[in-house]
């Protein structure tokens, strides 16, 4: 290798991937502010900030709505080990890859975990989670919300009330909904929740914005034990166990992010920026408006792919609205068509893991990338490639019946087309 090492020039794509996706220019803008100190009355006014975003944004009153240095998984790993103590019976309803991860992490806790499962492409009924909440008495409930593995949106809005009625903390992985469906905190009676920023809020990964409420505090407070060099004489801690993890430790985070300023790690400067300003801009836009930008996304990629003749994957009532399942079709290497498409037309598109690996390719029409003119263009690469991968589409589907298809739902003549 040369001594020197080339200047870093990413070749331009289009990331319609299941996540990372492209960065909003605002959001890198943003990245390149100068830093500022930690304890600035500037940066803590930012901190302040976008707490108040997050709370906008997760539809809740909870103070505790803040981020943990890290990607999604850093904030899910930071409710789960302040908050599950050794022993504690968890929950885990499993409907995708992320559904094992939390299990996993939650027996890192020292948990003892129980797992329902469904097959990969459905998701739970409120009944079978109440039946096994039922059977099982869990301490806590841990469910993935959007599992981009499956594309399934698990409904929510029924289960925080019935683990509230059974004394069950809820917390959901929102990683890959929060941005482009509805998360209703307070609404859904849900105690803690995590994401990341790099799905449907046009960031980087490498920040996770988190909410929990009083209940999860209180449990995580009474596991308070400070740093020794930075305790303050007087300081009240917890007679719980003491949180496993340093970094993930919620009662010392909280302190930082309180008024009390209590110095934990030095929090990543650019990431918050890229976080309030990603937030920000979200919000600018509206809620209503940015669910309504991924729904018609998903309706025209689908509506397209019918048209050239593939199958979608899983049960089409539970899709999540940001990322879709194809079915590869049958005599077609998969991988193949997603190079075409990578290398030909710089279009990124998922592969799948597990159960799914080689059968299906996952689209993501998330946050910056979710727009009319991408799924165009990722509809009329797909087509391309697929013809060069020797896909005959079905009867009646012909070159450009996906784009035209899209194009449709987006000019409002869907029910026309199809009479
Ligand atoms: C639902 C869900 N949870 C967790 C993660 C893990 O996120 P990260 O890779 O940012 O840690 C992902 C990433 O795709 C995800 O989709």
């Amino acid at each position: 290798m040369n001594e020197t090492v080339a200047e870093l020039n990413p070749p331009p794509r289009i990331l319609m991937g299941p996540g990372p996706v492209g960065v909003d220019p605002r959001v890198l803008r943003a990245m390149s502010m100068p830093m500022l100190g930690q304890f600035d009355p500037a940066f803590t006014a930012y901190m302040n900030e976008t707490m108040e975003l997050l709370r906008r944004l997760y539809r809740t009153a909870n103070r505790w709505s803040l981020l943990v240095d890290g990607t999604a998984r850093a904030g899910a790993e930071a409710i789960l080990v302040s908050t599950i103590a050794p022993g504690d019976k968890v929950l885990v309803p499993v409907f995708g890859r992320f559904g094992h991860l939390l299990a996993e992490i939650s027996s890192r806790c020292g948990a003892e975990v129980v797992t329902i499962e469904r097959e990969w492409g459905s998701v739970f009924t409120p009944e079978e989670i109440e039946a096994a909440i039922r059977r099982h008495r869990p301490r806590l409930l841990a469910i993935v919300h959007g599992d981009t593995s499956t594309t399934m949106l698990q409904p929510l809005a029924d289960i925080g009330p019935i683990c509230r009625a059974n004394d069950v903390i809820v917390y959901v992985d929102a990683t890959a909904s929060l941005g482009g469906t509805d998360v209703a905190i307070d609404a859904w009676q849900i105690d803690a929740a995590s994401a990341g920023l790099q799905k449907c809020l046009s960031g980087p990964p490498g920040s996770s914005p988190i909410t929990f409420n009083a209940r999860v505090a209180d449990i995580v407070n009474r596991r308070k034990h400070v740093e020794a060099g930075i305790r303050a004489a007087g300081v009240v801690e917890g007679n719980g166990p003491r949180i496993a993890s340093n970094y993930f430790d919620l009662a010392m985070v909280m302190d930082y992010w309180s008024e009390s300023r209590l110095n934990h790690h030095t929090e990543a400067t650019a990431m918050l920026y890229a976080a309030r300003e990603a937030v920000r801009i979200l919000l600018a836009e509206g809620l209503e408006a940015c669910f309504a930008r991924h729904r018609i996304a998903s309706d025209a990629l689908t509506a397209g792919i019918a048209a050239m003749g593939l199958e979608l994957f899983g049960d089409q009532r539970h899709k999540m609205p940001n990322v879709t399942g194809v079915m590869i079709p049958a005599g077609v290497n998969g991988e193949a068509v997603r190079a075409t498409m990578l290398n030909d037309f710089g279009i990124e598109i998922g592969t799948s893991f597990g159960p799914l690996h080689g059968r299906i390719w996952r689209i993501g029409t998330m946050g910056y990338v979710c727009r009319k003119e991408n799924v165009l263009h990722c509809l009329a690469a797909l087509e391309a490639a697929l013809r060069r991968a020797g896909f005959k589409a079905q009867v009646g589907a012909g070159a450009g019946e996906g784009v035209d298809a899209a194009l449709a739902v987006y000019h409002g003549e869907a029910a026309a087309r199809m009479k």
